[in-house]
């Protein structure tokens, strides 16, 4: 009797363990991150302003990015709901107002910290390669909804009880990165080879720009 690995089809192999490589890199991640009681008022808002400086500007840009790349059919719609909800909700306002709660809108210093390893996802971006976007923003929103309750937590101590960004992201980005690895699964049907040794470029590059937002230097 065949085994069950063998009764999934590729693109489901391909989509479990290019999932499993992403667990490990966030567990990574979220293992790194200091502890929050351990930082200073000024690094905790440091972490908070450089978060707002990457996301506030750029998430519905890179969620587009994805829905210009995109094959399938499948992608598209999960996406577009993606979309509608980030401007239905108007997801950058909240962060700007999770930011103003806890005195951690961006400074020109903190935008500058994160500039040269923001741009290199922008540029990636626009190479529109589909299977490695989604890829990356699978990788993205599995991380924050385990990001949130540490920025909550810096936020508690900078002073501020404004939750809703946190609590948003904390829970709706479960459902959504299960809907892009899913989307994942229709690339990779659509493009097989596409599953190369450079597939985890945007997932390392955004990885990259996580750290930075950490530890303030490039
Ligand atoms: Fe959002």
């Amino acid at each position: 009797m065949p085994s069950a690995a063998l009764l999934e089809a590729p693109e489901v192999v391909s989509v479990s363990k290019l999932e499993a490589r992403i667990d490990f890199l966030i567990s990574e991640f979220i293992s790194s991150m200091p502890k929050s009681a351990s930082l200073s008022a000024k690094q905790r808002r440091g972490i908070l302003s450089r978060y707002t400086a990457v996301l506030e500007g750029n998430f519905i840009y890179w969620m587009t990015g994805a829905l210009l790349a995109c094959r399938s059919e499948e992608t598209r719609e999960i996406i577009l709901h993606n979309l509608h909800e980030e401007v239905r909700d108007a997801h950058p306002d909240m962060l700007r107002r999770f930011a103003l709660a806890a005195k951690a809108v961006p400074s020109e210093a903190d935008a500058s910290a994160v500039y040269a390893n923001l741009s290199a996802v922008r540029a990636f971006i626009g190479r529109m390669s589909p299977v490695r976007i989604v890829l990356m923003m699978g990788y993205f929103e599995k991380l924050i909804q385990q990001w949130m309750p540490y920025l909550a937590e810096l936020a508690d101590l900078q002073g501020s009880q404004e939750r809703e960004y946190t609590d948003v992201h904390g829970v709706c980005d479960v459902e959504h990165s299960q809907e892009l690895f899913r989307a994942l699964g229709a690339e990779i049907a659509l493009a097989p080879d596409a599953v190369d040794a450079g597939v985890f470029e945007g997932v390392e590059l955004l990885n990259k720009l996580n750290y930075n937002v950490i530890r303030g230097v490039a």
